[in-house]
């Protein structure tokens, strides 16, 4: 053959380089890059191999065919590499998505109920076997449903400025949950047992009172209705509430201008036997107020009172909650601080 040797060489160490270009070619893109600067048209092996119609045409064939070698070679190599190549990528893909089952899983907080509707649902849930249904009202209220219906005296200190929050001349914001009562006596007919749960307004706020609170009121009627049911309802409901079989409920006298006769009832202290710092050495808890619904409160909203006879409760949500979960200051309920909220997450 023909072909001067140093043209050879030079060719051929061409070649070299190009080979191991493409092998230093650490992903496919590069690898592409290397194959047009090195095979493409103005590349200097494909100069070189446009010269052989230069060449005198008797030398012309065996350069064709050495060319020819170098451009297979490297194409051959080419794609091995390419293959090698995209085999690396898919392997490292695959390695980088694939899933380690033994991780723990990705962190996510849990939302919880807040303590105070843990509360109001432990109560209906513990009075709907008893036959009571839920009642709502309004929390802008009349006037006359907040206090005149329910046989407020017109200057009664409960209308006073300092515990009302006024709205105009004729509203408020409701002080209590027992306009649902009349709410209830005007929509309902008798026999009935509403329970009514809500937020409630005040102008007064320290560590055991917030202007917005939560009460549940209860009211049932009848033909006949006894002082004794209404004692054997509140004992059942605060056994079953604390889970204690030995808590006793006991009546004080006690004025609501909505029932008579009223009592406040209070429970046997379920921390301590003695005295304690939660019973204030008394041995007792106050929990609310009740009664027999007054003839008054009847009247107002044109039932017979000579037929019909109730009895009403009420109670506030947050100082269940604070003897339940033993909380310090009624304020951690409305600050939302999710150090406070979660502690309550595990209760289910
Ligand atoms: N509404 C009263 C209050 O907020 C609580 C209350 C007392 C409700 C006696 C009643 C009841 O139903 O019979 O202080």
């Amino acid at each position: 053959m023909s072909i001067p040797q140093k043209e050879k060489e030079r060719i051929e160490n061409l070649f070299e380089q190009i080979k191991s270009s493409f092998n230093q070619a650490e992903n496919e893109k590069k690898l592409y890059d290397f194959k047009v600067k090195f095979l493409g048209k103005k590349s200097p092996l494909s100069i070189a191999r446009k010269k052989i119609k230069d060449y005198p045409i008797e030398k012309r064939p065996a350069w064709g065919e050495f060319f020819n070698k170098i451009f297979e070679d490297l194409d051959h190599f080419y794609l091995k590499k390419q293959k090698e190549l995209s085999q690396k990528s898919l392997d490292q893909k695959i390695e980088k998505e694939a899933m380690d089952l033994s991780l723990p899983g990705p962190y996510c907080i849990a939302g919880a109920k807040h303590p105070i509707t843990r509360v109001i649902e432990s109560i209906i849930k513990i009075f709907t076997p008893l036959g009571y249904s839920i009642q709502t009202g309004p929390y802008v209220e009349s006037d006359w449903y907040n206090f005149s219906a329910l046989n407020f005296p017109p200057f009664h200190p409960s209308r006073d400025l300092q515990d009302t929050f006024y709205i105009g001349e004729n509203h408020v914001l409701r002080t209590h949950t027992s306009p649902v009562q009349i709410r209830t006596l005007q929509s309902q007919k008798a026999p009935l047992a509403v329970l009514a749960p809500g937020a409630v307004f005040r102008a007064d706020s320290d560590v055991s009172h917030s202007p917005m609170f939560h009460q549940i009121e209860g009211l049932y009627v009848n033909k006949k209705v006894s002082l004794a049911e209404l004692k054997g309802t509140l004992s059942y409901f605060l056994k079953h509430l604390f889970q204690s079989s030995k808590m006793k409920v006991r009546f004080r006298p006690s004025f609501f201008p909505f029932t008579e006769p009223s009592a406040e009832y209070d429970i046997s202290c379920p921390f301590c036997f003695k005295g304690c710092s939660v019973c204030k050495k008394s041995t007792w808890i106050e929990i609310g107020g009740c009664g027999l619904v007054h003839p008054e409160v009847f009247r107002f909203v044109d039932w017979d009172s000579t037929k019909w006879q109730g009895f009403a409760f009420g109670l506030g949500i947050e100082r269940l909650a604070i003897l339940l979960f033993n909380i310090p200051d009624i304020r951690l309920f409305f600050e939302n601080d999710i150090r406070f909220l979660n502690q309550f997450s595990s209760l289910g």
